[in-house]
């Protein structure tokens, strides 16, 4: 999809029909190594693909999802946060133009169980995804919905 209509349409999706292939998730973690990140550095992060069922009914507040990603940092501070929503926001734009449903999660991080991420790095932010019946469509958006200034 253009990228201007691509982020005219993204909404979160809670709802989701089934999970995405090998394939996909290939393409979104390989959409979140493109992101830049503070510094340049990558050895900072760490995404931990979760797929197994077990482990995903401990999570609270994942709406269900069949895939969740986690962006783990080691000491985050302010950089590594932003760092982690731009890694985020490249998945769910990819997932999108893949046409599967996402959405960033906050929510579910509390619940992740103790050893799933490697010693030292904290979760810091995560996407749900799968597949979806849901359709893609550029919304009108007003200019002014964040309220602006334009100094001169
Ligand atoms: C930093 C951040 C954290 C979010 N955390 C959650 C979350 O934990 N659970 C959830 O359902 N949605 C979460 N969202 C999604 C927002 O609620 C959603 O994007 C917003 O309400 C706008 O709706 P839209 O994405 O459909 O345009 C989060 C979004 C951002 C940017």
């Amino acid at each position: 999809m253009e990228t201007a209509k691509l982020l005219r349409a993204r909404r979160a999706i809670r709802t989701y029909t089934g999970q995405i292939t090998p394939e996909q998730l290939t393409t979104l973690l390989a959409a979140g190594n493109a992101a830049p990140v503070g510094m340049g550095n990558y050895g900072d992060y760490r995404l931990v693909a979760i797929q197994d069922p077990d482990l995903l009914h401990q999570l609270s507040g994942n709406y269900d999802a069949p895939t969740e990603i986690i962006v783990a940092v080691h000491q985050p501070g302010r950089m590594e946060v932003l760092s982690a929503g731009v890694i985020v926001h490249n998945m769910v734009l990819c997932a999108e133009d893949l046409g599967l449903g996402a959405n960033y999660n906050m929510a579910s991080l509390p619940s992740l169980p103790a050893g799933v991420l490697p010693p030292g790095f904290e979760a810091v932010f995560g996407l749900t995804v799968g597949q979806t019946t849901a359709t893609f469509t550029p919304r009108e958006i007003p200019a002014d919905r964040i309220p602006t200034t334009i100094i001169k």
